[in-house]
Protein backbone atom coordinates (compact mmCIF):
# COMPACT_ATOMS: atom_id res chain seq x y z
CA UNK A 1 0.00 0.00 0.00
CA UNK A 2 1.65 3.73 -1.34
CA UNK A 3 0.16 7.12 -0.46
CA UNK A 4 -1.90 6.73 -3.42
CA UNK A 5 -2.23 3.52 -4.81
CA UNK A 6 -5.49 3.11 -4.30
CA UNK A 7 -8.58 5.13 -5.32
CA UNK A 8 -10.22 6.78 -2.67
CA UNK A 9 -13.71 5.74 -2.79
CA UNK A 10 -15.94 3.62 -1.36
CA UNK A 11 -14.16 3.88 2.39
CA UNK A 12 -15.96 2.07 5.07
CA UNK A 13 -16.43 4.52 8.18
CA UNK A 14 -16.19 3.77 11.96
CA UNK A 15 -20.14 3.31 11.14
CA UNK A 16 -19.91 0.77 9.21
CA UNK A 17 -21.37 -2.90 9.62
CA UNK A 18 -17.79 -4.36 11.17
CA UNK A 19 -19.80 -8.19 10.80
CA UNK A 20 -20.42 -7.97 6.85
CA UNK A 21 -17.99 -5.70 5.85
CA UNK A 22 -14.89 -5.43 7.34
CA UNK A 23 -13.96 -8.87 8.05
CA UNK A 24 -11.22 -8.67 5.67
CA UNK A 25 -8.66 -7.97 8.65
CA UNK A 26 -7.64 -4.66 7.02
CA UNK A 27 -7.71 -1.77 9.41
CA UNK A 28 -6.53 2.05 8.51
CA UNK A 29 -5.95 3.96 11.59
CA UNK A 30 -5.94 7.50 10.42
CA UNK A 31 -4.47 11.61 11.70
CA UNK A 32 -3.06 10.11 15.01
CA UNK A 33 0.38 10.96 16.39
CA UNK A 34 2.16 7.50 15.83
CA UNK A 35 4.51 7.10 18.73
CA UNK A 36 7.66 5.01 18.59
CA UNK A 37 10.29 4.94 20.92
CA UNK A 38 12.68 6.33 18.84
CA UNK A 39 10.10 9.18 17.34
CA UNK A 40 6.87 10.32 16.75
CA UNK A 41 4.84 11.42 14.03
CA UNK A 42 1.51 12.36 12.71
CA UNK A 43 0.98 9.48 10.67
CA UNK A 44 -1.74 6.95 9.26
CA UNK A 45 -1.11 2.99 10.04
CA UNK A 46 -2.60 0.36 7.86
CA UNK A 47 -3.35 -3.48 9.17
CA UNK A 48 -3.74 -5.98 7.30
CA UNK A 49 -4.05 -10.17 8.62
CA UNK A 50 -2.35 -8.84 11.77
CA UNK A 51 0.57 -7.22 10.58
CA UNK A 52 1.79 -3.28 10.59
CA UNK A 53 1.55 -2.95 6.12
CA UNK A 54 2.52 0.60 5.84
CA UNK A 55 2.96 3.66 8.13
CA UNK A 56 3.06 7.05 6.51
CA UNK A 57 0.79 10.39 6.40
CA UNK A 58 -2.08 10.03 4.11
CA UNK A 59 -2.77 6.70 3.36
CA UNK A 60 -5.45 5.98 0.94
CA UNK A 61 -6.90 2.68 1.01
CA UNK A 62 -9.81 0.69 -1.50
CA UNK A 63 -12.93 -1.13 -0.16
CA UNK A 64 -13.70 -3.12 2.78
CA UNK A 65 -11.19 -1.43 5.10
CA UNK A 66 -12.06 -0.75 8.69
CA UNK A 67 -10.82 3.39 9.10
CA UNK A 68 -10.60 4.26 12.86
CA UNK A 69 -10.47 8.31 13.25
CA UNK A 70 -7.25 8.43 15.82
CA UNK A 71 -7.04 12.68 14.99
CA UNK A 72 -5.50 14.53 18.65
CA UNK A 73 -4.80 10.96 19.58
CA UNK A 74 -1.84 8.64 20.19
CA UNK A 75 -1.17 5.56 18.43
CA UNK A 76 1.21 3.40 20.50
CA UNK A 77 2.60 -0.19 20.41
CA UNK A 78 0.53 -2.16 22.82
CA UNK A 79 1.89 -2.95 26.27
CA UNK A 80 4.07 -5.46 26.71
CA UNK A 81 4.11 -6.49 30.62
CA UNK A 82 7.12 -8.42 31.47
CA UNK A 83 5.92 -9.67 34.97
CA UNK A 84 2.28 -11.53 35.54
CA UNK A 85 1.80 -14.84 37.47
CA UNK A 86 -1.76 -16.34 35.83
CA UNK A 87 -2.98 -19.00 37.42
CA UNK A 88 -0.28 -19.55 39.26
CA UNK A 89 -0.12 -22.20 42.75
CA UNK A 90 1.12 -19.69 45.10
CA UNK A 91 1.65 -20.04 48.93
CA UNK A 92 -1.32 -22.63 49.29
CA UNK A 93 -3.73 -21.24 46.50
CA UNK A 94 -4.16 -20.37 43.11
CA UNK A 95 -4.15 -16.88 41.47
CA UNK A 96 -7.62 -15.62 40.73
CA UNK A 97 -6.86 -14.28 37.26
CA UNK A 98 -6.28 -17.34 34.80
CA UNK A 99 -5.04 -16.73 30.91
CA UNK A 100 -8.46 -15.60 29.45
CA UNK A 101 -9.45 -13.65 32.48
CA UNK A 102 -5.86 -12.17 33.39
CA UNK A 103 -5.95 -11.32 29.38
CA UNK A 104 -9.29 -10.05 29.16
CA UNK A 105 -8.18 -7.24 31.88
CA UNK A 106 -4.81 -6.84 29.77
CA UNK A 107 -6.34 -5.86 26.67
CA UNK A 108 -8.97 -3.44 28.22
CA UNK A 109 -5.92 -1.49 29.77
CA UNK A 110 -3.95 -1.34 26.42
CA UNK A 111 -1.52 -4.30 27.67
CA UNK A 112 -1.24 -6.91 23.77
CA UNK A 113 1.26 -9.27 25.11
CA UNK A 114 2.57 -10.25 28.90
CA UNK A 115 5.44 -12.82 29.97
CA UNK A 116 3.89 -15.16 32.88
CA UNK A 117 6.46 -17.38 34.95
CA UNK A 118 6.13 -21.27 34.75
CA UNK A 119 7.11 -22.07 38.27
CA UNK A 120 8.11 -26.05 38.21
CA UNK A 121 6.73 -26.98 41.52
CA UNK A 122 7.68 -30.99 42.06
CA UNK A 123 7.96 -31.31 38.55
CA UNK A 124 10.79 -31.42 36.16
CA UNK A 125 10.73 -27.73 33.88
CA UNK A 126 9.58 -29.59 30.76
CA UNK A 127 6.47 -30.93 32.68
CA UNK A 128 6.54 -27.56 33.97
CA UNK A 129 6.41 -26.11 30.54
CA UNK A 130 3.85 -28.45 28.83
CA UNK A 131 1.26 -27.49 32.07
CA UNK A 132 1.59 -23.98 30.91
CA UNK A 133 1.45 -24.26 27.55
CA UNK A 134 -2.16 -26.04 28.36
CA UNK A 135 -3.27 -23.40 31.17
CA UNK A 136 -2.27 -21.12 28.41
CA UNK A 137 -4.44 -22.43 24.95
CA UNK A 138 -7.46 -20.40 25.78
CA UNK A 139 -5.56 -17.36 25.63
CA UNK A 140 -6.90 -14.15 24.13
CA UNK A 141 -3.84 -12.27 23.29
CA UNK A 142 -0.28 -13.02 22.60
CA UNK A 143 1.98 -14.40 25.46
CA UNK A 144 5.83 -15.88 26.13
CA UNK A 145 7.17 -17.38 29.69
CA UNK A 146 9.88 -16.78 31.73
CA UNK A 147 11.14 -20.10 33.74
CA UNK A 148 12.07 -20.30 37.78
CA UNK A 149 14.60 -22.40 38.83
CA UNK A 150 13.83 -23.68 42.58
CA UNK A 151 17.04 -26.03 42.79
CA UNK A 152 20.05 -27.05 41.13
CA UNK A 153 21.36 -30.55 39.44
CA UNK A 154 22.38 -31.68 36.42
CA UNK A 155 18.47 -32.19 34.59
CA UNK A 156 17.76 -29.08 35.54
CA UNK A 157 20.80 -27.61 33.48
CA UNK A 158 20.30 -29.86 30.38
CA UNK A 159 16.74 -28.94 30.34
CA UNK A 160 17.21 -25.45 30.54
CA UNK A 161 19.25 -25.74 27.25
CA UNK A 162 16.11 -27.42 26.14
CA UNK A 163 13.94 -24.22 26.85
CA UNK A 164 16.49 -22.02 25.34
CA UNK A 165 16.72 -24.16 21.83
CA UNK A 166 13.45 -25.86 21.55
CA UNK A 167 10.71 -24.28 24.09
CA UNK A 168 11.92 -20.54 23.19
CA UNK A 169 12.10 -19.05 26.77
CA UNK A 170 15.30 -16.54 27.11
CA UNK A 171 14.97 -15.82 30.61
CA UNK A 172 15.15 -17.56 34.16
CA UNK A 173 14.15 -16.38 37.17
CA UNK A 174 15.80 -17.28 41.10
CA UNK A 175 14.27 -16.58 43.98
CA UNK A 176 16.28 -15.39 47.13
CA UNK A 177 13.86 -15.38 48.77
CA UNK A 178 10.42 -16.81 50.54
CA UNK A 179 12.27 -20.02 52.63
CA UNK A 180 11.32 -23.61 53.06
CA UNK A 181 9.56 -22.75 49.41
CA UNK A 182 11.72 -21.38 45.95
CA UNK A 183 13.84 -20.11 47.77
CA UNK A 184 17.56 -21.15 46.33
CA UNK A 185 21.22 -20.20 47.98
CA UNK A 186 24.21 -18.56 46.53
CA UNK A 187 25.36 -21.95 44.99
CA UNK A 188 22.24 -22.34 43.00
CA UNK A 189 22.51 -18.49 42.22
CA UNK A 190 26.48 -18.97 40.58
CA UNK A 191 25.55 -22.24 38.59
CA UNK A 192 22.52 -20.73 37.42
CA UNK A 193 24.11 -17.55 36.38
CA UNK A 194 26.69 -19.91 34.70
CA UNK A 195 24.28 -21.66 32.35
CA UNK A 196 22.36 -18.30 31.79
CA UNK A 197 25.67 -17.24 30.47
CA UNK A 198 26.11 -20.11 28.39
CA UNK A 199 22.78 -20.18 26.46
CA UNK A 200 22.44 -16.51 25.99
CA UNK A 201 19.41 -16.28 28.68
CA UNK A 202 18.84 -13.62 31.23
CA UNK A 203 19.00 -14.17 34.62
CA UNK A 204 16.37 -12.76 36.63
CA UNK A 205 16.45 -12.56 40.41
CA UNK A 206 13.52 -11.33 43.11
CA UNK A 207 15.97 -9.93 45.76
CA UNK A 208 15.13 -10.04 49.50
CA UNK A 209 17.13 -11.88 51.82
CA UNK A 210 15.06 -14.85 52.71
CA UNK A 211 16.97 -15.86 55.63
CA UNK A 212 16.82 -12.48 57.68
CA UNK A 213 13.40 -12.33 56.08
CA UNK A 214 12.51 -15.56 57.89
CA UNK A 215 14.14 -14.10 61.09
CA UNK A 216 11.99 -10.92 60.73
CA UNK A 217 8.97 -12.58 60.81
CA UNK A 218 9.63 -14.47 63.93
CA UNK A 219 10.82 -11.61 65.39
CA UNK A 220 7.13 -9.71 64.42
CA UNK A 221 4.95 -12.93 65.59
CA UNK A 222 7.28 -13.12 68.86
CA UNK A 223 6.15 -9.27 69.67
CA UNK A 224 2.48 -10.10 68.60
CA UNK A 225 2.58 -8.50 65.39
CA UNK A 226 0.05 -10.84 63.16
CA UNK A 227 -1.61 -8.29 61.44
CA UNK A 228 -0.75 -6.93 57.78
CA UNK A 229 1.58 -4.08 58.99
CA UNK A 230 3.67 -6.98 59.87
CA UNK A 231 4.05 -8.31 56.43
CA UNK A 232 6.29 -4.77 55.80
CA UNK A 233 7.87 -4.45 59.11
CA UNK A 234 9.42 -7.98 58.99
CA UNK A 235 11.37 -7.39 55.71
CA UNK A 236 12.81 -3.65 55.49
CA UNK A 237 14.12 -2.63 52.63
CA UNK A 238 17.85 -2.96 53.62
CA UNK A 239 16.93 -6.92 53.48
CA UNK A 240 15.97 -5.78 49.22
CA UNK A 241 19.14 -3.71 49.38
CA UNK A 242 21.08 -6.61 50.35
CA UNK A 243 20.05 -8.94 47.87
CA UNK A 244 20.16 -6.88 45.61
CA UNK A 245 24.11 -6.17 46.04
CA UNK A 246 25.08 -9.83 46.17
CA UNK A 247 23.12 -10.87 42.95
CA UNK A 248 24.46 -7.75 40.96
CA UNK A 249 28.21 -8.91 42.34
CA UNK A 250 27.50 -12.70 41.59
CA UNK A 251 26.31 -11.76 38.11
CA UNK A 252 29.94 -9.36 37.77
CA UNK A 253 31.77 -12.20 39.01
CA UNK A 254 30.12 -14.15 35.87
CA UNK A 255 29.90 -11.58 33.76
CA UNK A 256 26.57 -11.94 32.74
CA UNK A 257 23.82 -9.10 32.53
CA UNK A 258 20.87 -9.32 35.25
CA UNK A 259 17.27 -8.69 35.20
CA UNK A 260 15.88 -7.54 38.68
CA UNK A 261 12.37 -7.60 38.98
CA UNK A 262 9.95 -5.72 40.82
CA UNK A 263 12.36 -3.28 42.40
CA UNK A 264 10.75 -1.91 45.22
CA UNK A 265 13.21 0.50 46.80
CA UNK A 266 15.83 3.10 46.75
CA UNK A 267 18.07 0.57 48.63
CA UNK A 268 17.74 -2.13 45.61
CA UNK A 269 17.70 0.62 43.29
CA UNK A 270 20.70 2.57 44.15
CA UNK A 271 22.77 -0.50 44.35
CA UNK A 272 21.41 -0.96 40.47
CA UNK A 273 22.50 2.67 39.70
CA UNK A 274 25.73 2.03 40.92
CA UNK A 275 26.20 -1.58 39.00
CA UNK A 276 25.51 0.93 35.98
CA UNK A 277 27.33 3.56 36.26
CA UNK A 278 30.51 0.78 36.61
CA UNK A 279 29.45 -0.47 33.05
CA UNK A 280 27.53 -3.63 34.24
CA UNK A 281 24.00 -4.48 32.10
CA UNK A 282 21.90 -4.55 35.10
CA UNK A 283 17.71 -3.97 34.13
CA UNK A 284 15.73 -2.60 36.67
CA UNK A 285 11.72 -3.16 36.65
CA UNK A 286 9.86 -1.36 39.10
CA UNK A 287 6.18 -2.29 39.20
CA UNK A 288 3.32 -0.11 39.19
CA UNK A 289 2.06 -0.43 42.82
CA UNK A 290 5.97 0.51 44.35
CA UNK A 291 5.53 3.40 42.15
CA UNK A 292 2.33 4.86 42.87
CA UNK A 293 1.12 3.15 46.51
CA UNK A 294 2.20 3.44 49.78
CA UNK A 295 2.78 1.09 52.79
CA UNK A 296 0.45 3.08 54.99
CA UNK A 297 -2.76 0.76 53.43
CA UNK A 298 -1.11 -1.69 55.42
CA UNK A 299 -1.74 -0.44 58.76
CA UNK A 300 -5.40 -0.03 57.50
CA UNK A 301 -7.72 -1.09 60.32
CA UNK A 302 -9.84 -3.57 58.30
CA UNK A 303 -7.72 -6.74 57.19
CA UNK A 304 -9.93 -6.84 54.09
CA UNK A 305 -8.39 -4.06 52.82
CA UNK A 306 -4.77 -3.94 54.20
CA UNK A 307 -4.50 -7.76 53.07
CA UNK A 308 -4.74 -6.69 49.55
CA UNK A 309 -1.56 -4.33 50.01
CA UNK A 310 0.43 -7.59 50.82
CA UNK A 311 3.37 -8.37 48.15
CA UNK A 312 6.57 -8.62 48.18
CA UNK A 313 9.19 -7.71 48.30
CA UNK A 314 6.61 -4.91 50.54
CA UNK A 315 5.39 -1.83 48.92
CA UNK A 316 7.29 0.67 51.14
CA UNK A 317 6.92 4.42 52.30
CA UNK A 318 5.95 7.14 49.64
CA UNK A 319 9.82 8.76 49.26
CA UNK A 320 10.61 4.98 47.52
CA UNK A 321 7.85 5.02 44.97
CA UNK A 322 8.92 8.90 44.00
CA UNK A 323 12.58 7.50 43.90
CA UNK A 324 11.96 4.70 42.05
CA UNK A 325 9.57 7.12 39.29
CA UNK A 326 12.64 9.49 39.18
CA UNK A 327 14.81 6.61 38.12
CA UNK A 328 12.60 5.47 35.78
CA UNK A 329 12.72 8.73 34.09
CA UNK A 330 16.51 9.06 34.43
CA UNK A 331 17.05 5.44 32.75
CA UNK A 332 18.58 3.63 36.27
CA UNK A 333 15.71 1.67 35.96
CA UNK A 334 14.22 0.83 32.37
CA UNK A 335 10.95 -1.31 32.10
CA UNK A 336 7.37 -1.18 34.15
CA UNK A 337 5.96 -4.53 35.09
CA UNK A 338 3.00 -5.29 37.31
CA UNK A 339 3.94 -8.33 39.06
CA UNK A 340 -0.12 -9.30 38.31
CA UNK A 341 -0.65 -11.80 41.06
CA UNK A 342 -4.25 -11.24 42.81
CA UNK A 343 -6.02 -13.01 45.11
CA UNK A 344 -9.60 -12.30 45.80
CA UNK A 345 -10.52 -11.31 49.55
CA UNK A 346 -11.16 -14.91 50.13
CA UNK A 347 -7.87 -15.96 49.42
CA UNK A 348 -6.23 -13.28 51.43
CA UNK A 349 -8.14 -14.04 54.47
CA UNK A 350 -6.20 -17.27 54.79
CA UNK A 351 -3.57 -14.80 56.96
CA UNK A 352 -6.24 -13.42 59.09
CA UNK A 353 -4.43 -14.95 62.29
CA UNK A 354 -0.82 -14.99 60.53
CA UNK A 355 0.32 -12.08 58.26
CA UNK A 356 2.62 -14.65 56.72
CA UNK A 357 -0.42 -17.19 55.51
CA UNK A 358 -1.51 -14.18 53.33
CA UNK A 359 -1.38 -15.08 49.54
CA UNK A 360 1.55 -12.45 48.14
CA UNK A 361 0.47 -10.19 45.10
CA UNK A 362 -1.26 -7.35 44.18
CA UNK A 363 -3.45 -6.36 40.61
CA UNK A 364 -1.83 -4.17 38.12
CA UNK A 365 -2.24 -5.66 34.35
CA UNK A 366 -5.12 -3.88 33.71
CA UNK A 367 -4.26 -0.77 35.06
CA UNK A 368 -0.53 -0.63 34.09
CA UNK A 369 -0.71 1.64 31.23
CA UNK A 370 -3.34 4.64 32.75
CA UNK A 371 -1.55 4.31 35.96
CA UNK A 372 2.03 4.97 34.05
CA UNK A 373 0.43 7.53 31.86
CA UNK A 374 -1.26 9.52 34.39
CA UNK A 375 1.42 9.34 36.79
CA UNK A 376 4.23 10.40 34.63
CA UNK A 377 3.50 11.71 31.25
CA UNK A 378 0.57 13.71 32.54
CA UNK A 379 2.33 14.86 35.21
CA UNK A 380 5.48 15.96 32.81
CA UNK A 381 7.82 13.34 33.94
CA UNK A 382 8.72 11.58 31.07
CA UNK A 383 8.01 12.51 27.18
CA UNK A 384 5.52 10.39 24.95
CA UNK A 385 8.13 8.40 23.49
CA UNK A 386 9.84 7.86 26.71
CA UNK A 387 6.38 6.01 27.68
CA UNK A 388 6.54 3.22 25.09
CA UNK A 389 9.75 3.12 25.65
CA UNK A 390 9.29 1.91 29.24
CA UNK A 391 6.01 0.30 28.69
CA UNK A 392 6.36 -1.77 25.42
CA UNK A 393 9.56 -0.93 23.65
CA UNK A 394 12.42 -1.96 25.95
CA UNK A 395 10.84 -5.09 26.78
CA UNK A 396 10.79 -6.44 23.54
CA UNK A 397 13.90 -5.48 23.01
CA UNK A 398 15.24 -6.95 26.63
CA UNK A 399 13.69 -10.53 25.77
CA UNK A 400 14.68 -10.20 22.09
CA UNK A 401 11.74 -9.73 20.32
CA UNK A 402 11.83 -6.25 18.76
CA UNK A 403 10.93 -5.15 16.25
CA UNK A 404 7.91 -8.09 16.08
CA UNK A 405 6.47 -6.31 19.03
CA UNK A 406 7.47 -2.97 21.22
CA UNK A 407 6.79 -0.78 17.61
CA UNK A 408 4.52 0.66 15.10
CA UNK A 409 6.88 -0.45 12.06
CA UNK A 410 5.86 -1.68 9.00
CA UNK A 411 6.58 -5.66 9.53
CA UNK A 412 5.87 -5.57 13.07
CA UNK A 413 2.63 -6.81 14.50
CA UNK A 414 -0.29 -5.01 15.01
CA UNK A 415 -0.54 -4.72 18.63
CA UNK A 416 -1.32 -1.11 18.86
CA UNK A 417 -3.99 1.09 20.85
CA UNK A 418 -5.07 4.71 20.92
CA UNK A 419 -4.83 6.66 23.69
CA UNK A 420 -7.08 9.92 24.23
CA UNK A 421 -5.09 12.16 26.37
CA UNK A 422 -8.54 14.49 26.65
CA UNK A 423 -10.15 11.72 28.41
CA UNK A 424 -9.99 10.23 31.62
CA UNK A 425 -10.15 6.72 33.56
CA UNK A 426 -11.67 5.81 36.90
CA UNK A 427 -10.52 2.18 38.21
CA UNK A 428 -12.90 0.03 40.64
CA UNK A 429 -13.39 -3.58 41.11
CA UNK A 430 -17.16 -3.10 39.89
CA UNK A 431 -16.15 -2.46 36.79
CA UNK A 432 -12.28 -3.69 36.30
CA UNK A 433 -12.32 -7.17 34.20
CA UNK A 434 -9.88 -9.19 36.79
CA UNK A 435 -12.34 -12.10 38.77
CA UNK A 436 -10.43 -10.38 41.73
CA UNK A 437 -13.37 -8.58 44.13
CA UNK A 438 -10.80 -6.09 45.18
CA UNK A 439 -8.86 -3.49 43.81
CA UNK A 440 -5.49 -1.73 44.94
CA UNK A 441 -6.55 1.00 43.09
CA UNK A 442 -9.89 1.08 44.24
CA UNK A 443 -11.39 4.65 43.25
CA UNK A 444 -8.08 5.94 41.49
CA UNK A 445 -9.05 8.54 38.16
CA UNK A 446 -6.71 10.07 35.95
CA UNK A 447 -6.31 11.59 33.03
CA UNK A 448 -5.77 9.25 29.77
CA UNK A 449 -7.62 6.69 28.62
CA UNK A 450 -6.88 3.67 26.04
CA UNK A 451 -10.00 3.83 23.73
CA UNK A 452 -9.05 1.44 21.56
CA UNK A 453 -6.83 -1.89 21.39
CA UNK A 454 -5.65 -4.05 18.56
CA UNK A 455 -4.88 -7.38 19.14
CA UNK A 456 -3.16 -9.49 16.25
CA UNK A 457 -4.70 -7.16 13.94
CA UNK A 458 -8.30 -6.92 15.19
CA UNK A 459 -10.10 -4.42 17.42
CA UNK A 460 -10.75 -5.92 20.52
CA UNK A 461 -10.97 -3.25 22.97
CA UNK A 462 -13.85 -0.05 21.64
CA UNK A 463 -16.34 1.98 23.10
CA UNK A 464 -15.67 -0.13 26.34
CA UNK A 465 -16.49 -3.06 25.08
CA UNK A 466 -14.09 -6.32 25.11
CA UNK A 467 -14.21 -8.57 21.65
CA UNK A 468 -11.73 -11.41 22.38
CA UNK A 469 -11.68 -14.51 20.85
CA UNK A 470 -10.34 -17.77 23.65
CA UNK A 471 -7.42 -19.46 21.50
CA UNK A 472 -6.82 -16.76 19.16
CA UNK A 473 -3.49 -15.57 21.33
CA UNK A 474 -0.27 -16.80 20.14
CA UNK A 475 2.61 -18.27 22.48
CA UNK A 476 5.93 -16.16 21.20
CA UNK A 477 9.20 -17.52 21.34
CA UNK A 478 12.09 -15.49 22.48
CA UNK A 479 15.40 -16.17 21.18
CA UNK A 480 18.24 -16.33 23.21
CA UNK A 481 21.44 -13.55 23.07
CA UNK A 482 19.45 -10.36 23.20
CA UNK A 483 21.72 -7.30 22.74
CA UNK A 484 22.64 -7.49 26.63
CA UNK A 485 25.08 -10.41 25.57
CA UNK A 486 26.86 -8.29 22.81
CA UNK A 487 30.86 -8.49 23.23
CA UNK A 488 30.83 -10.05 26.50
CA UNK A 489 32.73 -13.04 25.13
CA UNK A 490 35.13 -10.00 24.48
CA UNK A 491 35.33 -8.90 28.09
CA UNK A 492 36.06 -12.49 29.07
CA UNK A 493 38.82 -12.80 26.54
CA UNK A 494 40.74 -9.91 27.80
CA UNK A 495 40.15 -11.36 31.31
CA UNK A 496 41.95 -14.19 30.35
CA UNK A 497 44.68 -12.65 28.69
CA UNK A 498 45.22 -10.06 31.44
CA UNK A 499 45.96 -13.82 33.95
CA UNK A 500 49.12 -14.07 32.07
CA UNK A 501 50.85 -17.55 32.04
CA UNK A 502 50.52 -19.78 35.00
CA UNK A 503 52.87 -19.06 37.73
CA UNK A 504 55.36 -21.63 38.24
CA UNK A 505 55.92 -22.51 41.51
CA UNK A 506 58.74 -24.89 43.30
CA UNK A 507 57.86 -27.40 46.00
CA UNK A 508 59.03 -26.16 49.15
CA UNK A 509 61.98 -27.92 50.78
CA UNK A 510 61.58 -29.23 54.27
O1 LIG B 1 4.12 -10.79 46.09
C1 LIG B 1 4.45 -11.20 45.00
N1 LIG B 1 5.37 -10.52 44.35
N2 LIG B 1 3.88 -12.30 44.47
C2 LIG B 1 4.25 -12.93 43.28
C3 LIG B 1 5.47 -13.75 43.39
C4 LIG B 1 6.70 -12.95 43.21
O2 LIG B 1 7.50 -12.83 44.13
O3 LIG B 1 6.92 -12.40 42.13
ZN1 LIG C 1 -15.57 -2.64 4.11
ZN1 LIG D 1 9.14 -12.07 42.99
ZN1 LIG E 1 6.18 -11.86 40.53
Amino acid sequence: VSSDAYPTQGFCSVDSNLESDCLSGKILIKGGTVVNAHHKEVADVYIEDGVIVHVSPNIRVGDHVRIVDATGKYVMPGGIDPHTHLEMEFMGTVTIDDFPSGQAAALAGGTTMHIDFVNPINVNLSAAFASYMNKAKKSVMDYGFHMVITKWDEEVSREMEVMVKENGINSFKFFMAYKGSVMINDEVLINGLERCKSLGALAMVHAENGDAVAEGQKKMISLGITGPEGHALSRPSVLEGEATARAIRLANFVNTPLYVVHVMSIDAMEEIAKAKKSGQRIIGEPVVSGLVLDESWLWNSDFTTAAKYVMSPPIRKAEHGKALQDALASGVLQIVGTDHCTFNSTQKSFGMDDFRKIPNGVNGIEERMHIIWDSMVESGKISVTDYVRITSTECAKVFNIYPRKGAILEGSDADIIILNPNSSFRISSISHHSRSDTNVYEGRTGKGKVEVTISGGRIVWEDGNLKVTQGSGKYIKMPPFSYLFDGLDKVDAQYLASLGAPVRRTAAAS
